[in-house]
This record gives structure tokens, sequence and C-alpha cells, in this order.
């Protein structure tokens, strides 16, 4: 058996062991997220920065607790459709036996069609089939360093615009497309914390990249897009129980859902927090 490789986050104290050598980690022990000082949430951010994706096993929270602990990751996005149901904080991710579809299915980043679109996301699962029902992510630093540097360096020239055709508040019915902003966001991002550079398109929403025609846009996007699916080497996959939370950084990552489980029920609670608007230094 292989002991677990475990490392410290940057200058506090987060143990983890780590899901692919350079992306994703799972936290060690059961110290719970609610319990958190400041200086933890600082080194959590931090290490989302770094490693893309954190699981979190057995963390115990009522929604209301969820959405206190958004504001101490900075400005959580709002679902005023939860109408006092749900804290606004909270957005359902629901499937079950009357589900066609689930959300979250193909690659994505979260809400990109907004001006300042989000860093973190949080997702706490509650209930989970008994197999299926997992998330995948990619990591868009490692999916454009396999680029050729030729390619690498047209990319950093171009932006894309991005259309809230994916936004979760036109999902919902909650507002129509032409009530929700579209953004113009740099094809390569560089992360404010870290300064890495992360490809930053995604099939949930972009529309078109700017400086090209439709037919060049559509090719280009396509290359990428099948670039993000087929790299498995850039990717990780979590499975979910209980009480299982995972963070990521959107900034780097994107994820796809599997709805593999109907008709069985998935339940769980995502709190998505803005980040900055994306720039390339
Ligand atoms: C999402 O935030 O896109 C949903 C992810 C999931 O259900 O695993």
């Amino acid at each position: 058996m292989t002991t677990p490789h475990l490392q410290q986050a940057s200058s506090y104290q987060l143990a983890f062991t780590c899901l692919t050598p350079k992306f994703g980690v799972t936290l060690s022990g059961t110290r719970q997220l609610v319990d958190f000082d400041d200086g933890e949430i600082d080194a959590l951010i931090q290490l989302a920065a770094e490693r893309g994706v954190l699981v979190m096993r057995d963390q115990h929270m009522s929604a209301q607790q969820q959405a206190d602990f958004a504001h101490r990751l900075g400005t959580p996005l709002l679902s005023p459709a939860n109408k006092g149901k749900l804290p606004d904080e909270l957005l359902l991710i629901q499937a079950n036996e009357r589900s066609k579809h689930a959300a979250g299915t193909g690659w994505h980043s979260d809400v990109s069609s907004a001006i300042k679109p989000p860093g973190l996301s949080m997702l706490r699962m509650e209930v989970v089939p008994e197999s299926g029902g997992d998330t995948l992510f990619a990591d868009m630093r490692q999916v454009f360093a396999a680029l050729s540097p030729t390619l690498q360096a047209f990319l950093q020239t171009l932006h894309a615009r991005h259309d809230p055709r994916g936004h979760y508040l036109y999902l919902s019915g909650a507002k129509r497309l032409d009530e929700l902003p579209s953004a113009q966001h740099p094809v390569v991002r560089s992360h404010p914390l870290t300064g890495d550079r992360a490809l930053y398109v995604n099939d949930g929403f972009v529309g078109k990249i700017v400086e090209l025609d439709r037919a060049e846009s559509k090719a280009l996007l396509s290359l990428l897009y099948d670039k993000v699916a087929y790299s498995v080497s850039c990717q990780c996959r979590v499975q979910w129980q209980p009480n299982t939370v995972v963070f990521w950084d959107n900034r780097i990552v994107q994820h796809h859902a599997a709805f593999d489980y109907w008709p069985a029920t998935r339940r769980g609670y995502r709190v998505t927090i803005e980040g900055e608007e994306p720039v390339l230094v």
C-alpha cells in the first residue's frame, strides 16, 4: 500500500494528499470547515490557487452555515429565485428520477459571462447515488502548457466573448438572456495569486473569439475544447460521498458533472464567489 504523500500549503498548516501529481488534493484530517480560523481560510484560498481542486470529506454544516462560510471566502453570487427556501448564497444542484438532464454537464467554468467571473466555487453534497455522479476537473494551466509555443503565443493575443447561455439564473428561468451581461475576457489569463497562465475559454459560455471571423473562431475553439476533453493527464475526478465538500478555482479549472446515475437522486449546494476582471500579465 502506498503511504499518503503529505505536504503543507504555503505558509499555513494544511496537510493534504495529491489526487494527481500536479492537480487536485484531498485535505487530510477531520477538521471542520466551520471551525477554520482566518489563517486557515487564507491557506485554503492559496492552496486552491496552486492545486486547482480541493476535496474535503465528512464536513458537517447546515445550509445557513454554508452561506455564512461563503462570506468568509469573499462576495458570494446570489440566487434570488430561492425565495427564502434556501439562503440566497446557495445554488441547489439536484437531479432525480424526474430529471431529463443535470446541471453542470459539459466542460465549463462557472458563470464566465460575468464581468468579474467567479474565483472559487464550493460544492457540498448531501445526497449521492450509490455509484456515478462523479465530477471531472481539467487543469487549464496544464492544457495551455501542452500547446505548441506558437499557438500559445497566438492565443495570448486574443479575447473571447462570453455569453450567459450557461448562466444558472438563465437555466433556472429566473432571468432572460437579455437581463444578464455578456463579457469579453482574454483567451489566456493570469491567476492573481500565483501568476500562472491558464486557458480561459469554455464551451458552456463562449460565443466567439473577438479577433477572428466566425469560421476561424469555431475551428480554433473546437481544437481547444478537444484538448480540454481529451487531455486526461491534465484532469482529476472526484467521487462524492455524503458530506463531501469540493472547492475549485474557476480561474484555472473547468469541470464536467457526469449524469450517469438516473433515476437515482444526487443533491448538493454550491456557493460561488465573485472573482476579478480576468487579465493576462
Ligand atoms: C456545477 O457546478 O457545474 C455542478 C457540478 C456538479 O454537479 O458536480
